[in-house]
């Protein structure tokens, strides 16, 4: 009887946190944001590239892996024809040689089923495999500029830090919960930056080591501040 039935709801930020959060991380962002070419563009396709590139790797080697694969493959079309061998080739040294296969194969889909095109329904883009729900929510707010959520193990890091900082922040529930907060905290316009920002949030400041807690802007109102490891 002890346990789960006594355990007290997990906190959601009430609007007020979540405008304080948006505000500061835009106004964040506008100053420190990254200049990324995938954020330059709106073509689904570099998009996709981009971000099955950045599932596994580090932007920085992704950088010149991203112009390299353009050039060689500028479409849906030209991936789709290329020789498989080829394709694996040009992937290296990215690793997990699995995405390029899995590029491939959803660029085959596409041209065969939806005229070279990237669909932008998420039910659609989550039955491809190498999408999955992060990757098509960061397919639908990046490419089609819908209001779609992510949440990846750097957003996840930042949202349990900021709006929870109790119970296990890998478990399912504590995942299910984090999805919730991302939706919640996205705002009506701006869903392109705020998403973008999250992200650079998570890369530059809420850092998984050594989080950079004296230059945050969120610290003051951050539920794991001053307590998380090795801060400085
Ligand atoms: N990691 C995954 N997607 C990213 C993006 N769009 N910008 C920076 N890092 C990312």
């Amino acid at each position: 009887m002890l346990g789960k039935k006594n355990a007290r709801p997990l906190p959601m930020p009430l609007p007020p946190d979540r405008r304080r959060f948006r505000q500061r991380l835009l106004t964040w962002y506008g100053r420190h944001g990254r200049d990324l070419p995938w954020r330059k563009t709106d073509d689904p396709y570099h998009i996709l590239v981009s971000e099955i590139m950045l599932q596994q790797t580090q932007v920085d080697r992704v950088l010149p892996k991203y112009a390299e694969w353009l050039d060689k493959y500028p479409s849906m079309e030209v991936l789709a024809e290329a020789p498989e061998q080829d394709v694996t080739k040009t992937w290296y040294p990215l690793g997990y040689n699995i995405r390029p296969k899995r590029l491939q194969s959803i660029a085959r889909e596409s041209v065969a089923k939806y005229g070279g095109r990237l669909p932008s329904d998420e039910a659609t883009l989550l039955s491809f495999k190498g999408i999955g729900a992060y990757t098509a929510g960061a397919i639908r707010s990046f490419a089609f500029r819908e209001r779609a959520a992510i949440l990846d193990t750097n957003v996840a890091r930042v949202l349990f830090r900021v709006f929870v900082a109790k119970g296990d922040p890998k478990s399912h529930a504590m995942t299910r919960h984090l999805w919730k907060i991302s939706e919640t905290v996205m705002p009506q316009r701006q869903v392109f930056d705020f998403n973008q920002a999250l992200m650079d949030f998570g890369a530059m400041i809420c850092v998984a080591r050594n989080p950079k807690c004296l230059v945050c802007p969120m610290a003051k109102s951050c539920r794991a501040f001053p307590f998380t490891p090795g801060h400085k």
